[in-house]
């Protein structure tokens, strides 16, 4: 989805407000998307210089480097003090779904190995029960007709993302219509199935802290 303007002013506005979370010198956890390649070009403007990023995606890598901000493998890194990134949608309890842009496995691992996740959005993505947003569920390639019919007897109806392949080799399932009343069970179950890899429910562990852009500023949770 191409964002509006007034989306895309939101996007830079919650990128500005996270850089003040940032600390000079740091090894930061980088995510994926567009609200995050806000965050790494207001980053590189405010002066603020770190030691190396951490990054869930080759995208987020490209323009990190075509900033001078040096990458660093995460088995290099140990626990990151911060991970920054965007959401498809969040709760009121910081739960969130991750994967639109289908960077979810890395971000989940970063997100397990950083002590805080500050979450960015705009107000747009704000929900009061998960799910409006199709779950992404990455599969191994020869399970994904398998995983689909164990979505669809969860009550969810999968949508292969068509021409897609993760960074790591594998595909997508969008489930749409999937009951996330309890995201935290979901999540479980979903982590349990053979062949899933990764899912985008962000419940088990929430963001500690989700910035979002209104069109009166930056709202924070935490
Ligand atoms: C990437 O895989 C996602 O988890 C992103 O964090 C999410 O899609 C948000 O993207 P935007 O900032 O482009 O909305």
């Amino acid at each position: 989805m191409t964002p509006t303007d007034q989306q895309l002013a939101q996007k830079q506005q919650v990128a500005e407000a996270a850089v003040r979370f940032v600390r000079s010198d740091s090894i930061l956890g980088v995510g994926t998307g567009s609200t995050v390649n806000c965050f790494i070009e207001a980053l590189a403007a405010s002066g603020k210089r770190i030691e190396a990023a951490v990054s869930s995606s080759e995208a987020s890598t490209a323009l990190l480097q075509s900033h001078g901000i040096e990458i660093m493998d995460l088995n290099l890194a140990g626990t990151l003090d911060l991970y920054i990134d965007g959401a498809d949608e969040f709760d009121g309890y910081r739960r969130l779904i991750k994967g639109g842009g289908g960077a979810l496995t890395r971000e989940k691992i970063i997100t397990a190995a950083s002590r805080k996740f500050v979450c960015i959005a705009d107000e747009s993505k704000k929900v009061g029960v998960l799910g409006r947003f199709p779950l992404p569920v990455e599969v191994i390639p020869m399970a994904r007709s398998f995983v689909a019919r164990q979505l669809v007897a969860m009550g969810g109806q999968p949508e292969l993302r068509d021409g897609f392949v993760t960074d790591n080799g594998n595909v997508i399932l969008d489930v749409h219509n999937m009951d996330l009343v309890d995201p935290v069970s979901i999540e479980k179950e979903l982590n349990n199935l053979p062949g899933v890899v990764t899912n985008g429910l962000w419940a088990l562990r929430p963001a500690e802290v989700v910035l979002m852009a209104t069109a009166s500023g930056v709202r924070e949770f935490a």
